[in-house]
């Protein structure tokens, strides 16, 4: 049986990490486009997940959330269903300031997990193994832009523990005949990030009158797509990629931290002057992402959302939705889910 053919004949995937932040635009995009599709989601609710991001397709009958940990084979083993045609990989603990204070669960999550993955896609035969990768593992792009064959040379716990998830799967492609993909996103914005990362926390911080930290002198670059049109990407990848092939998911947007804190104190109505400081620089920070797009455009993806058009309608978003950020960061927010939630999907679990 053909890999495609494969996909085709069943419309079942496991996608992982679907509570967070892009896998969470991934799920309800597919769903909205595939009627046939039927996904069983695989999440652990770290810190990071959230049933408030996909509260609108939980009733859905094509819909099974799962609370599980990628890293415990006999959760995952639960998780999948007979007929299982697709692996989608989201799971991931994600932000490079906690790898720094504790690299422990980066190990457990982006390197165990993918193990344990793999080992089910081996045991449930699927067509399609997709590993959600990151600009970071090619670390610092001094000039120009990198192919999907630059040595990836990552400097933090995150995106070393990123690359070597990225080198498992090639592992497994290679010595147990997996039929793997990767794509690699750059740095992704949209509704529903979680406020610890760089534009979320801006937006929130400026909502409540408060000032944007940057790192060092805001000169690093960072390329930025939006969360949808990333989830796009993984879309088109998981159907026309290459077996065994890494793509990059460009977003387009390549601009510096100082920049986007500059948008968006413009788009929040506040003043450089009274709401912008330079804090202490992250250790070994990178200074420049910068991915070329080229062999994801040649599959037939590129991204819709225009940068100006994306970053407004996120700051509206975290305007209209407070309960969802202040929720966080008031610090209840995974004991308020526990409490209300928790028994009820354990059970549906
Ligand atoms: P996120 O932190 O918002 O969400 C991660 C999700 O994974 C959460 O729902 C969490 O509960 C779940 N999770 C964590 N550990 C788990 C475990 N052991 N078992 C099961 N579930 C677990 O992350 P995100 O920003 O949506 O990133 C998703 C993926 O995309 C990650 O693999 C990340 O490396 C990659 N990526 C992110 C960006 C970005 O800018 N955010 C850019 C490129 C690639
Ligand atoms: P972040 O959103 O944490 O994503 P990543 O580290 O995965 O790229 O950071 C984006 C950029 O913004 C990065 O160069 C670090 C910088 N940054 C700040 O300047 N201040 C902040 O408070 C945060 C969270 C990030």
């Amino acid at each position: 049986m053909s890999v495609e053919h494969g996909l085709a004949a069943s419309r079942r995937w496991l996608v992982t990490g679907g509570l967070g932040f892009i896998g969470s635009h991934f799920i309800r995009i597919a769903l909205a486009e595939d009627p046939e599709l039927e996904i069983v989601n695989l999440d652990a609710l770290t810190y990071a997940g959230n049933l408030m991001n996909l509260r609108d397709v939980e009733c859905s009958s094509r819909y099974r959330f799962v609370r599980g940990d990628i890293s415990d084979p006999a959760a995952v083993k639960a998780a999948i269903d007979p007929g299982v045609s697709a692996i989608v990989n989201f799971a991931a603990e994600s932000h490079v300031d906690r790898s720094l204070i504790d690299a422990e669960p980066f190990k457990k999550t982006n390197v165990t997990g993918v193990r344990v993955l793999l080992e089910a896609a081996i045991a449930a035969r699927v067509a399609r193994f997709l590993q959600v990768s990151t600009d970071e593992v090619y670390g610092d792009a001094v000039t120009g832009e990198l192919s999907e064959e630059s040595p990836l040379s990552p400097s933090n716990p995150y995106s070393a523990s990123k690359a070597e998830g990225e080198a498992l799967v090639q592992e497994y492609r290679r010595d147990r005949g997996v039929p793997v993909l990767v794509t690699r996103g750059s740095n992704t914005y949209g509704p529903y990030q979680y406020p610890e990362k760089l534009i979320p926390l801006c937006i929130t911080n400026l909502i409540d009158n408060e000032s944007v930290p940057l790192y060092g002198d805001g000169m690093q670059v960072r390329d930025w797509l939006h969360a949808e049109d990333h989830a796009r990407g993984i879309l088109h990848v998981l159907g026309s990629g290459v077996s065994g092939n890494a793509y990059n998911l460009a977003g387009g947007n390549s601009c510096t931290n100082l920049e986007i804190a500059h948008r968006l104190l413009g788009a929040c109505g506040r003043s450089p002057l009274t709401h912008l400081r330079h804090v202490s620089d992250r250790p070994n920070h990178d200074r420049r992402y910068a991915m070329s797009g080229a062999k994801a455009h040649a599959l037939g993806w590129r991204p819709r959302i225009p940068f100006d058009t994306g970053l407004s309608e996120t700051v509206e978003w975290y305007k209209s939705n407070e309960e969802w950020w202040r929720r966080i960061k008031r610090g209840e927010f995974t004991a308020y889910w526990e409490r209300q939630y928790g028994a009820r999907f354990e059970e549906r679990a």
